[in-house]
């Protein structure tokens, strides 16, 4: 849809990011003429005063709001307020503010983490409510959560429009390798690297293995992000998956053999294995704006792996 980018006003947060810099390649592939990237350095989220500002100096008529504080389960363990307290108010304030100058339209980013932690797979959308999620990202993902609740109350009290997407799991390019916030791909991607290059005859690994996740990859999550803000008006929360699940011991195990590592690998049992089971239904995400996850797993990682080789001092020391 060219012409809906050509003369749209687009603010992206947290452009600068994993996922921000994905839908950066998908508008530049657009074509979209008018994009801003503010940076938190820019317009800090959690101030509704800088928030306001924003509105005000950047003018969108279309917000793209992923900036978030984002992290794996170590990150979620150790600072679970911080995570509960900056993702609630940089969504609520991000809704609202496009709500009160009367922004055209907001997608906000959320995740499969809001999902109850024994929620029936595949996950549909219906199930959002019916428990409460896993507890190491609880907090994290019912912050998200609110957004949706915020952005349906105030299209039925004021008619914002505003939709919701929830990607899965993410890996790619750009991902981030530091471990104090890394999730579970780069983390076992280093892992493997580093020991074949320091010949280790074992890596540890988190958990039993037994856990199954979905993976998305991030240009095919921001495809999904893209097609939402073309084609989407709803109300109603979307799933963005690659309709594929993966238990982590076969993750595990094809990390070891594209990074070349042949040591043995140890399960770590007294650490969290998260979720007990992760994985999307996509259909409402492709009939209702045409998504369809189009990367290979296998390939993804490659391109994954290749890219954290040539890029492992930034890819490291990316915190976000
Ligand atoms: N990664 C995943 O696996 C995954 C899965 C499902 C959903 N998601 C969702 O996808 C979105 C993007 O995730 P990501 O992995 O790309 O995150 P990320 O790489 O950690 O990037 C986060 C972005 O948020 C911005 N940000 C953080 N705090 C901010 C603040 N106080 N004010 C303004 N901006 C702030 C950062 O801005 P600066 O660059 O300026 O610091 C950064 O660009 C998030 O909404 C996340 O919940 C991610």
């Amino acid at each position: 849809m060219p012409g809906f980018w050509s003369d749209r006003r687009v603010v992206v947060t947290g452009a600068g990011g994993f996922l921000g810099h994905a839908v950066q390649r998908g508008l530049i592939r657009r074509e979209a003429e008018h994009v801003l990237v503010p940076t938190a350095a820019d317009y800090d989220l959690r101030d509704r005063g800088a928030v306001g500002e924003m509105y005000a100096d950047l003018q969108p008529e279309l917000v793209l709001h992923l900036a978030a504080r984002v992290g794996g389960i170590g990150a979620n363990q150790l600072r679970p307020g911080e995570l509960y307290l900056d993702n609630l108010l940089m969504g609520t304030y991000v809704i609202d503010e496009a709500r009160l100058r009367e922004t055209p339209k907001v997608v906000v980013v959320g995740t499969i983490c809001s999902y109850p932690k024994h929620t029936p797979v595949p996950f549909r959308e219906e199930s959002l409510w019916q428990g409460y999620p896993e507890e190491t990202n609880a907090p994290y993902g019912l912050a998200k959560l609110a957004q949706l609740v915020q952005l349906q109350s105030n299209r039925a009290q004021y008619g914002q429009n505003g939709v919701y997407v929830m990607p899965t799991n993410l890996y790619g390019p750009g991902d981030k390798f530091n471990a104090a916030v890394s999730h579970v791909i780069p983390a076992l991607i280093k892992k493997c690297v580093d020991a074949a290059a320091e010949r280790a005859d074992h890596i540890e690994v988190w958990g039993t293995g037994s856990a199954s996740r979905e993976f998305l990859y991030v240009d095919d999550a921001a495809e999904g992000v893209l097609l939402a803000a073309e084609h989407y008006d709803g109300a109603e929360p979307v799933n963005l998956g690659a309709q594929q699940e993966m238990p982590i011991k076969d993750l595990v195990e094809l990390i070891v053999e594209l990074t070349g590592f042949d040591g043995e690998i140890r399960w770590d049992r007294t650490k969290p294995d998260g979720q007990p089971r992760r994985s999307v239904d996509p259909s409402r995400a492709a009939e209702a704006f045409g998504f369809k996850a189009t990367t290979d797993f296998r390939t993804g990682l490659e391109t994954t792996i290749s890219w954290y080789r040539e890029n492992k001092v930034e890819a490291e020391a990316r915190t976000h």
